[in-house]
């Protein structure tokens, strides 16, 4: 079956390597922002009978969720078979429950609300963590990849002796598996977040890794407040600056200068989100699941 690849604008690196990958076919559109801030799309494509495969990560998604939901639907209309998303990052992941009373729990309405225009998901670790699966959100069937190997072999191949760090307890799973499959020791962050832009952690253990690489990862690099807490109480031990690795770079406001600022090696990002950070790409995983 063909499969028509349409790029939502900013997703084009990973969406040409998706695409050549897959050999598909690119799909050619018209977006268009009227003065009033009304959204025009035109498909140029035929797509009757095809497959759609539309590529667009979902940080900031309030701005992108209703011409995405246009596009879906105007491939629909012109008679694709099946549009299947991929966002390589998930937004509204967090707010899974309602912590006090009269709160949206906005993972199930976004969940629904991609459910009702898109026929399959697919994406690249979402932050579960009260739900096990996207099925006890999502409707449709979904895909979901892991960089959790493709972290490791950077690692392993860039980085000697390293002490990988993740973020909190409950990333213990992830981030032993990937520093066994990077052949790296590991140890995980004590941490408290006070608010959205405050946390406090401490390190365990780290006083037997003073002649290795501090090697921080984490799924999402947000306000950055978790790795520039880590990097400051690093300095302060006086070990080796370390390398700060995160699979989706969502950089919110000022976070990426100030994490590059810090007093980091480097920060190494995977595609997901495209950002000047990118080095490891998703695109080959991607490509295999569709
Ligand atoms: C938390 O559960 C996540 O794994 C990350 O540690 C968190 O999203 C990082 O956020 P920030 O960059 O805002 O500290």
């Amino acid at each position: 079956m063909e499969k028509i690849f349409f790029t939502y604008p900013g997703n084009e690196q990973i969406s040409n390597d998706v695409c050549t990958i897959c050999s598909g076919i690119k799909g050619e559109f018209q977006f268009h922002k009227f003065p009033d801030g009304e959204t025009y799309i035109r498909i140029i494509t035929d797509v009757k009978e095809k497959v759609c495969v539309i590529i667009c990560s979902l940080h900031h998604p309030d701005d992108k969720i209703l011409p995405l939901y246009y596009l879906c639907c105007l491939c629909k209309d012109l008679g694709a078979r099946q549009v299947v998303l991929v966002a390589p990052y998930l937004a509204y992941m967090r707010q899974d429950k309602q912590f006090n009373p009269g709160e949206a729990v906005t993972s199930e309405y976004f969940a629904s609300y991609i459910s009702r225009f898109a026929d399959k998901l697919v994406t690249v670790d979402p932050h579960l963590h009260r739900k096990h699966s996207l099925s006890e959100l999502y409707s449709i069937p979904c895909e979901v990849i892991h960089a959790a190997p493709e972290i490791s072999k950077w690692i392993k191949s860039n980085i000697r002796n390293p002490v990988l760090i993740g973020p909190d307890m409950e990333s213990e799973q992830w981030v032993s598996a990937v520093a066994a499959k990077a052949g790296a020791a590991f140890t995980v962050l004590h941490k408290t977040r006070l608010g959205d832009r405050e946390v406090e952690v401490s390190i365990p253990d780290i006083d037997k890794f003073s002649d290795h690489t501090p090697v921080l990862v984490d799924d999402i690099i947000s306000t950055a407040r978790t790795m520039v807490a880590t990097v400051k109480q690093i300095k302060q031990l006086k070990l080796k600056p370390p390398v700060c690795i995160g699979v989706h770079a969502v950089f919110a406001g000022n976070a990426w200068e100030e994490l590059k600022n810090s007093g980091v090696d480097k920060v190494v990002t995977s595609n997901t989100i495209a950002h000047s950070s990118n080095i490891i790409n998703m695109a080959r995983l991607i490509a295999d699941v569709i």
